[in-house]
């Protein structure tokens, strides 16, 4: 058998870390493209791969060639290798530290390459590799390397020789640091990043390191030449000489200094033995002082995303298009930070980030949660990974690896240790580790504030801020600003969990951020949802789609955007509240203030009134207001920068009410029913449950007008749910306790109740009819709020014929909006099919509702129903229960009818899958009232509505 090494984390062979850079040759043209450098071959492109059940059936592998076809880089789960698996925390493994499984697969890669071999030397450099390999060169051993995101240099100059090379990697699925590579994601397993060769001199630069300031206006750039030679660096014009480990400062007079929202770069050039290196450098400084965190000295907000590398058809191998691709939709939902959850990202995503400008927390790689899950319950402490001196010298690499290769960009602000691994002594050398390599502010999360009063030994961890993830705003401001001990900023590390509809509520999170400086804004959870396509069956799949035992279902599907990157409307929630502008009203004024600290943002002031659009240029200095002159009344105000609309709001008055004169009525009793004549529609009143049978109008017949609790749980109802389900609250229905008839009215007194289970509302229901409508008035009370904390909704459900498919409404729209996610919408008519109304998310669940409607009218082209004095409505092509049965959309039941639904309440959607339930105020009041008037009319042919 031929040498192991990965029952253990010593790497053999790998070069130490060193920042990364792609030499080119003195002569090649100036690029910041790596492929136009002679002296970088790529080998990313055709292998050859055999896959083995275990490593010993792999034995001598450098002496066969892969019999398969793949592409570098990839996953091979998507070559049919080995198998999908997600998983949130457990490992998917058994945890018996530091022993991985016996069946241990293994993919023995394989590939030739033409080398003209001269007297330079040669470099293989692995960017990303899951979840380590072992390297073999023209039948030689060249190393094995470890740690899935570094960057893995070897030198296999004495390997190579002139003409062909036969290159042969052995990939294996677990080693002893899977341990601490137990991150929320499908655990993916291949050469998932690019490979390539560098052709050096024989005496070449290996390591420098660039640190800026700023002094009044000017700049100053500090080149460390970390290597063992002279090297030449040249900057703004000026070359100096730079000897072996020293230093230079450069001095730039009115420097342009980098922010995300400037991100100006200056360009160096780094000469030595025939190779340059074409850096770029941004000029800014980054420091925490008087609790604040500063970014060129100010306060900055990070208004921030999670990114986890997925995509749906590739797993995590991403290309430089897909990251710019990603980069790009960031800045255009106004997003400004990034978190590399829960590792460093590809080099080229920096270099991208410095160029487009994007803040970065950069991630070790680096998280141990199964181990507080191991014994089936959760203890952080018993038998923490980073607490265990075994794994010492790997946690500590790990953030030597993130630091070293990734300290040269002025997009990385924050260095982070690592995620959800526990505060174990290996964490606080790790700590001294990163401290000692580099002066940016270090973060980590995983350290209990709470724990048994524990709070002074958190404050005195040594972190330079406070992190927290899914807490409150209750808790920034009671348990973080009014700690009198706490003097660090506060980062929210995630927040906002974007698993299904949602998430709602950023409207408190984002008015406690701004309300003091000591908030330095958060990272939501997370970019993309995790949906993987692969399979003859359409749609995104998700954990238990494999048929494995140990999965986290769709606790995957939490992204801002969809796998394939589209919006929901929780997308465009957050975009306006990462808006760089702010509007407010002062009388006629519009005050719009430019939320920037570094760039003024120039653009068009489109103001629409009584249906007029006014454009008016306007250019805000940051931190600055601008005031236009309006008309009294509703507003509209978008901003457009190069045509793309950055920023909105609206100002619109108080709802419209219905009219109604209320209309004698003839009643009549058949068997439980009461046959009402009322204008000119007839109604049968249900006198056992209080609700409307049917009705006539117009020559058409509509059924029941159904009592509702209920609504397909979303995912954000992942917890309270199952308290629902204990209540039966979507089969509880009304029962008539009381009721009276005038020649006007008709009044029920009702209970809410399912079987075996004491009634959870009572009620007053009031009929009263107009020549076309019935309106519904309710005054109720939650009789058994001790099991829940509150209810999904209250209110009414029609199914109507599927040939209901239009709709015209006027409320927010005209994505789904809640009562805790409409403030980007616009509240306006819109007119729309019943198919569109619905937000096909990956599991179905609730979707589609509509926020303070004046009014919704669905119309088969003959009839029209018509419902207002809702707080919120639905007209959707499925049943609560059709969405809550189906496990993904594409199971959904065909079209069977229009659901319709007007609730006096529907509750917030919150970010409960992750985090705390909707705040009180969103939540359906447990005791409350309303009315509800349902128009049964008839189009006339012509009318031109
Ligand atoms: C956090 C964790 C993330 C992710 C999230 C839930 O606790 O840091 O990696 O698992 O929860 O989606
Ligand atoms: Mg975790």
């Amino acid at each position: 058998m031929f040498k192991l090494y990965h029952s253990d984390t010593d790497s053999v062979g790998v070069l130490p870390p060193r920042s990364y850079y792609i030499p080119f040759a003195s002569d090649d043209k100036k690029s910041y493209d790596r492929e136009d450098s002679s002296r970088f071959v790529s080998l990313d492109g055709a292998w050859k791969i055999t896959p083995y059940e275990s490593v010993p059936d792999a034995d001598r592998f450098w002496e066969r060639d892969g019999t398969d076809d793949i592409v570098v880089p990839s996953c091979v789960q998507y070559y049919g290798y080995d198998r999908f698996q997600y998983s949130n925390d457990r490992y998917p493994f058994p945890f018996d530290p530091p022993h991985v499984p016996n069946v241990n697969p293994a993919y023995h890669y394989s590939r030739r390459i033409d080398i003209k071999k001269t007297d330079e030397k040669v470099y293989i450099v692995f960017e990303g590799v899951d979840s380590c390999f072992y390297l073999y060169v023209n039948g030689k051993e060249a190393g094995y390397s470890q740690i899935s995101h570094r960057i893995s240099e070897f030198d296999i100059t004495d390997c190579v020789k002139d003409g062909s090379n036969k290159i042969d990697v052995l990939v294996v699925k677990w080693n002893k640091g899977s341990y601490l590579e137990d991150q929320d994601k499908w655990r993916f397993t291949g050469i998932f990043r690019d490979v390539y060769l560098l052709i050096r001199p024989k005496k070449h630069l290996t390591d420098y390191k660039i640190e800026t300031d700023s002094v009044g206006s000017d700049g100053s750039v500090t080149f460390e030449n970390k290597s063992g030679i002279s090297v030449s660096a040249e900057f703004c014009g000026e070359v100096r000489s730079v000897k072996a480990n020293q230093k230079t400062i450069f001095t730039v007079k009115n420097a342009k200094l980098w922010s995300a929202e400037t991100p100006f770069l200056y360009d160096m050039r780094i000469e030595a033995c025939g190779e340059t290196v074409y850096e770029r450098v941004g000029i800014r400084t980054v420091a925490i002082k008087n609790g604040l965190f500063l970014l060129n000295g100010k306060p900055i907000k990070f208004y921030g995303v999670n990114r986890h590398d997925f995509h749906p058809d590739k797993g995590c191998a991403l290309s430089k298009a897909d990251m710019l691709d990603d980069i790009l939709l960031m800045k255009s939902l106004n997003v400004n930070a990034v978190r590399t959850s829960h590792y460093p990202a590809s080099p080229l995503f920096y270099e991208l980030c410095d160029e487009y400008g994007l803040y970065v927390m950069s991630e070790a790689d680096l998280e141990s949660h199964g181990s507080a899950k191991c014994d089936g319950g959760y203890d952080w402490e018993k038998y923490a990974i980073t607490g265990n001196p075994d794994f010492r010298k790997n946690v500590e690499e790990r953030n030597v690896c993130n630091v070293e290769e990734h300290k040269n960009r002025p997009c990385v602000v924050i260095w982070s240790l690592g995620n959800e691994s526990y505060w174990g002594v290996n964490m606080k050398n790790a700590l001294r580790e990163v401290e000692a390599r580099d002066a940016r502010p270090i973060h980590y999360e995983s350290i209990f504030a709470d724990r048994n009063g524990e709070k002074e030994y958190y404050i005195d961890s040594g972190l330079h801020m406070v992190s927290k993830m899914y807490c409150s705003p209750e808790w920034m401001v009671n348990s973080y600003i009014n700690d009198e001990k706490e003097t660090r900023p506060l980062v929210l590390c995630e927040y906002a969990h974007s698993m299904g509809n949602g998430p709602g509520g950023l409207k408190e999170y984002w008015e406690t951020m701004e309300s003091s400086d000591r908030f330095m804004g958060g990272f939501i959870w997370e970019w993309a949802d995790h949906g993987v396509r692969y399979g003859k069956d359409s749609g995104f799949k998700y954990g238990g789609d494999f048929g494995e035992y140990l999965h986290d279902g769709n606790f995957c599907i939490d992204g801002i955007v969809s796998p394939d990157r589209k919006f929901k409307a929780g997308t465009l929630q957050m975009k306006y509240y990462y808006q760089p502008l702010k509007f407010e009203r002062n009388g006629d004024q519009l005050v719009i203030t430019n939320k920037n600290y570094f760039a003024a943002l120039t653009g068009e002031l489109v103001i629409t009134q009584s249906g007029k659009r006014t454009a008016t240029e306007i250019c805000v200095p940051p931190r600055e207001s601008v005031s236009v002159k309006t008309n009294d009344g509703d507003l509209k105000a978008e901003c457009f920068v190069n045509g793309r609309e950055i920023a909105r709001a609206q100002f619109v008055s108080k709802k419209a009410s219905a009219n109604f004169t209320p209309v004698k009525i003839t009643s009549e009793y058949n068997g439980h029913a009461l046959n009402i004549a009322a204008g000119k529609n007839k109604y049968v009143l249900d006198m056992r449950s209080g609700e409307i049978e049917s009705v006539v109008a117009g020559g058409a017949v509509f059924g029941r007008i159904k009592f509702n609790l209920w609504r397909a749980p979303t995912d954000n109802d992942m917890h309270i749910k199952h308290k629902w389900y204990a209540r039966f609250l979507k089969h509880a229905v009304p029962q008539v306790r009381r009721y009276c008839v005038t020649d006007t009215a008709v009044e029920f007194d009702i209970v809410v109740a399912a079987d075996g289970l004491l009634p959870v509302l009572k009620a007053k229901l009031l009929y009263t009819f107009d020549v076309e409508s019935v309106r519904i008035a309710i005054d109720y009370e939650q009789t058994d709020t001790s099991k829940f904390e509150f209810l999904p909704r209250i209110g009414f459900v029609l199914k109507l014929c599927s040939s209901f498919d239009k709709i015209k409404y006027a409320a927010y729209g005209e994505a789904e909006t809640y009562c805790d996610m409409y403030e980007y919408a616009f509240k306006d008519e819109y007119e729309s099919r019943v198919a569109d109304m619905y937000h096909r998310y990956i599991k179905p669940q609730e979707s589609g509702s509509h926020f303070l409607p004046d009014y919704a009218e669905l119309s088969d082209g003959i009839s029209t129903v018509r419902a207002e004095g809702m707080r919120s409505f639905s007209v959707l092509p499925y049943s609560a229960d059709m969405l809550e049965s189906a496990m993904h959309d594409h199971e959904l039941p065909p079209v069977d009818g229009t659901y319709l639904s007007a609730d006096y309440h529907m509750s917030g959607l919150g970010t409960n899958s992750c985090g705390h339930l909707p705040q009180e105020k969103y939540r359906t009041p447990s005791k409350g009232s309303g009315a509800i008037t349902f128009r049964f009319g008839r189009k006339e042919s012509g009318d031109g509505e």
